[in-house]
């Protein structure tokens, strides 16, 4: 018999790993916490990387060229999943009911609506950072970037945002459901009964949203009334924009406080040179992604890097092994602000590519021109145990500090 190559694939556990890294294993949470010495490897020695998971064999695609394809190859790398009637939402939809979808909110995220709200994401950041510069730190992502983040997207959303810590336990159980059905992460014990909670609350609010309204909750009760999405597809909405407007940028805004400790003199520099702050925030998307992976499944056998994967198969797409290919970013480990970016996967590609990537920009370039201008300098807490705690569980796709407690010196 002959044996396909998908078949003579090795599995991760058994390849020759050099001794100081574990076999790749996708739900290993210190892997997850930093994986960029096995995406190096991987790049060399494993471009296509077969794993067993708990939920199945798994693919993982790592150098630039075949991301980017895959990414650009929607009709073979479908976004459809296990279960389409569980949050039949944008992300998850193969055209034409992805365009569908994508086009009710689309015109909400452009650069130019985006603009209009940038004074008051400012005010809000300044309001939440002054304290914290005030008793020389504090722990960032849970006083700073989560309220920050999420009181942003719900402002677009035309959302009451009035309780915080129930919106970041029902965001956290919503993409802890989502891992686990999608079989990349384990899920938490409250996963379900908390997003159960969030989509109903949601819903209510979608259906207090008034019509002629120009929020995009509105936009979405609008394009229900009209019958151009379900019910079940308007449910879906919420959840999904409130969860990607929040953590993947507050996870960013983490990982750009952690760059900052580490390269000290980058903060002069953003300070001397405010409008090098978006060359700061692409080569975070570049360098440092808060979303390490998508997940795909082909619709028909495919050859990628010589190794042919089989139809039906689950497919993740590791942009941020990608942005770290020597071939497309020379030097890929090195944080350079004045290198190009330029085709960067942070946030996707393709027609899927972020459709909150301006919101995101614009919160994070806000962010570092704000610590430039009133800190003198990041440093991590000397106590390892609460300087970062990596983010564990939830989706399974995102990377970045869950907690992060900083020393803020003031600018005199
Ligand atoms: C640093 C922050 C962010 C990162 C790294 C990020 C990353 C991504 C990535 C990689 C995708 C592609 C998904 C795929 O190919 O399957 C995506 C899609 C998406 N993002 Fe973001 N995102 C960020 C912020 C936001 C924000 C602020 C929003 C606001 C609502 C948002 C909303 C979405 C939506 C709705 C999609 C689905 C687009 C589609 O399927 O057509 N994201 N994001």
């Amino acid at each position: 018999m002959t044996l396909s190559a998908a078949q003579e694939t090795p599995y991760s556990h058994e390849l020759a790993w050099p001794p100081h890294l574990r076999p790749f294993d996708p739900w290993d949470e210190s892997i997850k916490a930093d994986p960029y010495a096995h995406y190096a490897w991987m790049h060399e020695h494993a471009p296509v990387l077969r794993a067993r998971t708990p939920a199945g064999d798994a693919w993982f695609l790592s150098r630039y060229r075949d991301v980017q394809l895959a990414f650009r190859s929607a009709k073979i790398f479908s976004s459809r999943r296990p279960d389409p009637k569980v949050f039949p939402n944008v992300v998850a939809s193969d055209e034409p009911d992805h365009t569908r979808l994508r086009s009710v909110v689309a015109h909400a995220f452009t650069p130019k609506a985006v603009a209009r709200v940038e004074g008051q994401v400012r005010a809000t950041a300044e309001g939440l950072l002054r304290p914290m510069i005030a008793s020389g730190g504090g722990e960032v992502v849970g006083n700073f970037a989560i309220p920050l983040t999420m009181s942003t997207i719900a402002g677009l959303m035309g959302l009451s945002l009035s309780k915080t810590a129930q919106f970041r336990q029902w965001t956290e159980d919503y993409t802890s459901l989502l891992g686990r059905l999608l079989g990349s992460s384990p899920g938490s014990p409250t996963d379900a009964s908390g997003t159960a909670a969030f989509v109903a609350h949601m819903d209510q609010a979608l259906d207090a949203a008034p019509l002629e309204a120009d929020t995009v909750l509105s936009c979405i009760a609008r394009s229900r009334a009209d019958g151009k999405i379900t019910g079940s597809e308007a449910a879906a909405f919420g959840p999904l924009l409130f969860d990607a407007g929040s953590q993947t940028t507050s996870l960013l805004i983490g990982n750009g406080f952690i760059v900052l400790s580490e390269m000290p003199h980058l903060l002069a520099r953003l300070r001397a040179n405010p409008a090098d702050v978006p060359k700061f925030v692409e080569e975070l998307l570049r360098c440092r992604s808060s979303v390490h992976r998508m997940r795909r499944v082909t619709t028909e056998s495919v050859e990628v890097s010589g190794q042919r994967i089989p139809e039906g198969a689950a497919v993740y797409l590791l942009m941020a092994a990608a942005n770290r290919d020597a071939e497309k970013f020379p030097n890929p480990a090195v944080f350079d602000m004045d290198r190009d970016t330029g085709g960067h996967l942070g946030f996707g590609f393709g027609i899927h590519a972020c459709l909150g990537s301006w919101l995101a920009r614009m919160e994070a370039r806000i962010v570092f021109e704000l610590l430039a201008q009133t800190v003198s300098a990041v440093a991590l807490d000397p106590d390892p145990r609460r300087a970062v705690v990596p983010m564990t569980a939830g989706s399974g796709v995102v990377s970045g500090p869950k907690a992060l407690t900083v020393r803020l010196a003031p600018l005199q």
